[in-house]
């Protein structure tokens, strides 16, 4: 793998295959434009055979926008979101916006995928400032040329430390791929004070529904591969994890009112009040998040 990478070329509209950018979309709440019928059936499908997958998608939004409270709180100013996806609930600019406006924090979102890309574009030309927000198309692998695009946009200094989210984003990326040279690669440009926000599904071979969308999704653009505790850890390096570490979405620094995050209300309906929707199998959360610190 070269720095450039041979993928750019590979950034095509695919409406003949579902996307995991829109099917995410989809099962997050998005309707239409932003996604397709190919996307909707998929994503409906998977839920019927894996009913927390919708409720796992959006607690690893919650988890996202608790990461980006906690790098404001350690002074980080400047946000890289690679694989951002379509604009959502709780997107970096909105959340840093919201938890410290007085940061001004400058964000630059990256996806490959042409519809999220212009969605991005578009939300942020309706709500952003383009002083301090910004998104980009292009490639993880491609990650010299990513990483020199980043820097174009003058928005990130790469003196000071920047916090980089790649979230739900590497289990579509296989071994064969290696996608740990591309995040070794950024990890390296980062100053000491960075941060990696990271969340990964998890591997569970007991977990019929959850092997049968791993599988399922090699008919989509975004073929899948999940992997253990161990591996995801590889991907952080040398930094040091943040309390509490690698663990499930909904357990990394939960608030003590989860009430007040995106669909909360919605996934807890039916439950008695304060319990939270995976009862007690902590597993239903499918992802595993962490965020640790260049030292
Ligand atoms: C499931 S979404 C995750 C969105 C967001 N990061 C989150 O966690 O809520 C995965 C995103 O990664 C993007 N993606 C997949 N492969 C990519 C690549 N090689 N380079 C950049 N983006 C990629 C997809 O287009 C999609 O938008």
């Amino acid at each position: 793998m070269s720095e450039d990478g041979d993928r750019v070329d590979k950034l095509q509209l695919h409406l003949d295959k579902a996307s995991s950018a829109r099917i995410y979309d989809y099962m997050l709440g998005g309707r239409g434009p932003n996604n397709y019928a190919i996307d909707r059936v998929f994503g409906d499908d998977q839920s019927g055979l894996l009913p927390n997958m919708q409720a796992a998608m959006r607690e690893n939004r919650r988890f996202i926008g608790r990461a980006v409270e906690t790098a404001l709180q350690l002074g980080v100013r400047q946000f890289v979101d690679i694989g951002s996806g379509l604009p959502s609930h709780g997107q970096a600019h909105q959340v840093a916006d919201r938890f410290a406006p007085e940061a001004k924090a400058h964000v630059v979102y990256v996806d490959n995928e042409l519809i999220a890309n212009a969605h991005s574009e578009i939300l942020l030309g309706d709500e952003a400032d383009p002083e301090r927000h910004q998104a980009l198309l292009a490639d993880y692998f491609a990650y010299g040329q990513l990483w020199r695009r980043v820097l174009a946009t003058g928005l990130i200094d790469p003196e000071q430390p920047v916090c980089l989210l790649v979230t739900a984003l590497l289990h579509f990326m296989l071994p064969e791929d290696e996608p740990e040279i591309p995040l070794a690669y950024y990890r390296r440009k980062l100053a000491p004070g960075s941060l990696l926000v990271l969340t990964h599904a998890l591997e569970d071979r007991e977990d019929e529904g959850l092997q049968e969308v791993t599988r399922n999704y090699g008919h989509t653009t975004n073929p899948s591969h999940l992997r253990t505790d161990e591996e995801i850890l590889r991907f952080f390096g040398d930094w040091e994890l943040l309390e509490p570490g690698l663990t499930w979405t909904g357990l990394w620094r939960p608030r003590p009112d989860r009430s007040v995050e995106p669909w909360w209300e919605e996934d807890t309906r039916d439950l008695p009040p304060g319990e939270p929707w995976w009862g007690g199998d902590e597993a239903k959360m499918i992802y595993r998040g962490g965020v640790a610190r260049n030292p």
